[in-house]
């Protein structure tokens, strides 16, 4: 593929500023300045620095964030920041999108892809992947609501019932629960369905990935392992 194209895929801008920042000599490629935007590489593997910052070519990007409360999953935030003021603009222009919403005082796990695909197996209704989330209450949760979340809930306006597994109550007002949708505000819904009210929602796993070992606010690349476990893919071993 071309430079001038390599640069432009991977988020640095459109293609004329990409030629620029290659004429200007702020590309290199092993160690070399490339200033010849129209010179073409392979692009397994193919690593390159841009003024001195080191990247790695890829196809398609799948990031872990760990989202702090306060922020909205849309581009255009209206009431708080928005989760995208997070990631570097290099994201941004590949246009990555969030893999199904958390409200804006939900913290833990999100994803966030440029990939279509990924983001259709994760979201479809009937992929069925299941959200695994800790759960503080404003009240101690009952075995009668434990029971209830388990056996299933309607929700306004949606067809269905909704249940819950792996309902683990950890203390008296905070419990452990896996959906297997993702509909508006599920499980503030569910939890008001059995008569309850969250306190405050923590997302702790997708698929077979847990929150990988990060800082709130702070995000990384899955590698494909993650990326598989995250599509409910058990790996290989
Ligand atoms: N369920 C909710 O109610 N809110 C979220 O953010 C995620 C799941």
């Amino acid at each position: 593929m071309l430079l001038e194209k390599i640069l432009q895929s991977q988020g640095f801008g459109s293609r004329k500023y990409c030629q620029q920042l290659i004429k200007n000599g702020a590309i290199c490629i092993e160690n070399q300045v490339c200033d010849n935007p129209k010179q073409n590489f392979n692009l397994g593997q193919l690593h390159f620095q841009v003024f001195g910052e080191d990247y790695l070519y890829r196809e398609h990007v799948y990031i872990a964030l760990n989202k702090p409360s306060g922020y909205e999953c849309s581009h255009q935030a209206t009431h708080h920041k928005s989760v995208f003021s997070l990631l570097p603009e290099i994201l941004i222009h590949r246009g990555i999108q969030c893999v199904g919403r958390l409200d804006q005082d939900t913290t833990g796990l999100l994803l966030l892809t440029d990939d279509g695909q990924y983001l259709q197996s994760l979201t479809h209704p009937r992929k069925h992947v299941p959200k695994v989330y800790h759960v503080t209450t404003a009240d101690p949760v009952t075995t009668e609501q434990k029971q209830q979340l388990e056996l299933g809930v309607e929700l306004r306006n949606e067809k269905g019932v909704y249940a819950a597994t792996g309902v683990e109550l950890i203390s008296e007002n905070h419990l452990s629960m896996t959906i297997h949708q993702g509909v508006y505000h599920q499980v503030k819904r569910m939890l008001a369905a059995v008569g309850n009210k969250v306190e405050s929602l923590h997302r702790h796993q997708i698929g077979l990935l847990e929150l990988p070992r990060l800082d709130e606010g702070e995000y990384l690349y899955l590698t494909p392992s993650q990326k598989q476990l995250s599509q409910n893919i058990q790996l290989d071993v």
